[in-house]
């Protein structure tokens, strides 16, 4: 979603904002705008559409020292040059950028309007302009401090003001906000990725929390002014890793990525000789984990269709009872929250409206949270008692491949750690752990047969209606199979439990609606084929994702087939195809598969 960026220092500012603001398109956003402290005052340039687009507006010769960039997904206001960010006051003195949302912008804009103020605008953002411009305070910290006290919501804000170009002042309270570290010069972003290339040493703002930023350092303080003295941290991240390094396309270049970043999480994380995983960042004792009667998944979209493959590994390696629950909805059922209850966020970015707030349902209720996340030292990861970082890397295209394994993988860890610790025997947990331990190099031999995934999706871009279906643990499968085809090709796609089929959806079945059939080779490999003979028998075509032992189905019309692992890993190499099919689909319609229309990589919004 939008995207701050912010740079004060010795070099021109430009660039430097358009280069972070390029970086943060795959966030999602409709329209992009920069301000920057020219020797003419402030200036400011604002566009619908791509940042490209933005580019080849700006003025020549345009120049500063010190401004601040957004990239903008709308929520108050339609998408228009007048609605993008910055906002700016009447007098063009203070320029804001603002991700989150200003819960009481139109009480405080009637109040406004009614001392004369004029707005240009339908954001809240530019309330918040209002306020600051109006403020009688000496500083522009002061004048933030005031214009703070008066709002309610979420927010990262940069503002910069033209009778003080020597500093940015940035002020956090729900969404996240970062101060790259340089050599006499500084930079402020919403993510990580803006920074890469010019620093390796970033402070994450606390909510609650602001800044002032100049070109020699910045200063931390909360909203009571005392100096919160913040440290920076070490940031390890390559440009290789948020650049597309020869690919056409990042989602691709993170699928193939797999086997590498999947070996890479395992790394120290396996104990093949107790059968078990470390993980120390859950904070947790044996005698805590043993302590736990259930577990529950907390995630958004994909992530919780991987917290279901996390529930049935965590049944049936700990034998413990465990579900998944779309986090969007868990705090709005007010939930009972158990004691010896685990739950588990589980979350790419770390930054999901949704998943933060569930994980704050629970700890008010005095619940026990740990994160399943990707990013290091995001708000989710923050605000859990302990968790699995997934070490994916970043995560650019909007489609999340990499990660999801990630998390699988992540689950499978815990459930090791939880099932050692109850009745998953010696001998069971090292069968378990070997399987991990052989996944990324069987990933790698899915990967391998690309090309012919790749012809079966050209076949499957055509139909503009598709099932996938699962059973069990493919049901899992079949769902993110499902939800990667939509979001990618836009082509409608729908999950069901195979042996649903009979109790309705079988009668869309023809010719021209195929089904993707995840077939494992386990206890209810011949219900599934069953199924898919009640599908050939209409006319349906199918693609069966599927073990080599599976016998060969008169009515599959494409096979795919995926190496056996441990029959409780299946879920994770079998949404390896799906991946691909949805990529290769995608590639057929010639859409903008990293962006696809709509979505935003990171939802910070409810
Ligand atoms: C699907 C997708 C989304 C995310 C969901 C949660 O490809 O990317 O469904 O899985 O928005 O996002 P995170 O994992 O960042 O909390």
């Amino acid at each position: 979603m939008c995207g701050i960026v912010g740079y004060i220092g010795s070099q021109n500012a430009v660039p430097l904002l358009m280069e972070g603001l390029f970086r943060l398109e795959y966030r999602g956003y409709d329209s992009a705008g920069i301000a920057v402290m020219t020797s003419r005052g402030n200036q400011v340039c604002r566009r619908v559409g791509r940042v490209r687009e933005l580019e080849a507006a700006l003025p020549r010769r345009l120049t500063g020292r010190a401004g601040i960039g957004h990239t903008r997904w709308a929520t108050h206001g339609a998408v228009t040059q007048e609605n993008a960010h910055p906002q700016v006051s009447e007098d063009g003195r203070i320029s804001v950028v603002h991700n989150g949302i200003i819960d009481n912008a139109t009480d405080l804009r009637e109040v406004l309007i009614g001392k004369g103020e004029t707005f240009s605008s339908e954001t809240d953002t530019e309330v918040v302009a209002h306020l600051i411009a109006r403020s009688s305070a000496g500083s522009l910290e002061d004048a933030v401090l005031d214009a703070l006290g008066q709002i309610t919501g979420t927010y990262a804000f940069a503002v910069t003001d033209a009778d003080h170009p020597d500093r940015i002042v940035v002020a956090r309270n729900g969404s996240p906000l970062i101060l790259g570290v340089g050599d006499r010069e500084m930079f402020v972003a919403s993510d990580l990725s803006a920074l890469v290339r010019h620093t390796t040493s970033a402070v994450h703002l606390d909510d609650g929390e602001l800044a002032t930023v100049t070109a020699g350092g910045f200063r931390t303080f909360s909203r009571e002014q005392e100096n919160t003295a913040k440290k920076p941290v070490r940031i390890d991240l390559e440009a290789q890793d948020v650049d597309l390094s020869g690919y056409r396309h990042f989602m691709r270049k993170e699928i193939l990525e797999q086997p590498a970043s999947a070996e890479r999480m395992l790394r120290g994380r396996l104990d093949e000789r107790f059968g078990t995983a470390r993980l120390d960042g859950l904070n947790l004792s044996p005698r805590e984990l043993r302590g736990f009667r259930r577990v529950k998944m907390l995630g958004c979209g994909s992530a919780y269709y991987v917290g279901q493959v996390g529930a049935q590994l965590i049944e049936e390696l700990a034998r413990m009872p465990a579900d998944a629950e779309p986090a969007s909805e868990f705090r709005y059922r007010n939930p009972v929250i158990e004691p010896d209850t685990l739950y588990v966020a589980v979350s790419q970015s770390g930054e999901t409206a949704d998943t933060a707030f569930a994980v704050r349902e629970v700890k008010r209720k005095g619940g026990q949270v740990v994160g399943l996340v990707n990013v290091v030292g995001s708000t989710i990861a923050r605000e859990c008692d302990g968790g699995i970082y997934l070490h994916a890397g970043p995560e650019i295209a909007v489609a999340s491949t990499k990660a999801l394994t990630h998390m699988a993988l992540g689950f499978a860890l815990l459930a090791l750690a939880l099932g050692r610790v109850r009745d998953l025997s010696i001998t069971d947990g090292q069968r378990v752990a070997a399987g991990l331990r052989a996944l990324p190099g069987q990933i790698g031999r899915v990967l391998a047969d690309e090309a012919a995934i790749a012809e079966v999706a050209v076949g499957l871009a055509a139909a503009s209606s598709l099932f996938f279906i699962g059973r069990v643990r493919g049901f899992p499968v079949a769902r993110e199979g499902a939800q990667k085809f939509k979001e990618v090709t836009y082509r409608h796609a729908e999950a069901y439990q195979a042996s649903e089929l009979k109790h309705g959806p079988l009668a869309l079945i023809d010719e021209n609606l195929p089904t993707v059939a995840i077939v494992p080779d386990d206890e209810l490999t011949d219900r599934n084929l069953a199924a898919i003979e009640q599908i050939g028998a209409r006319g349906g075509r199918v693609v069966l994702v599927t073990h080599p032992g599976v016998p060969h189905c008169a009515r599959g019309s494409a096979r795919i087939t995926v190496p056996k692992s441990e029959r409780e890993l299946d879920p994770i190499l079998l949404t390896i195809p799906v991946q691909l099919l949805a990529y290769h689909a995608a590639r057929t319609l010639g859409l903008d598969i990293d962006k696809p229309r709509n979505l935003a990589k990171s939802v910070t919004v409810e």
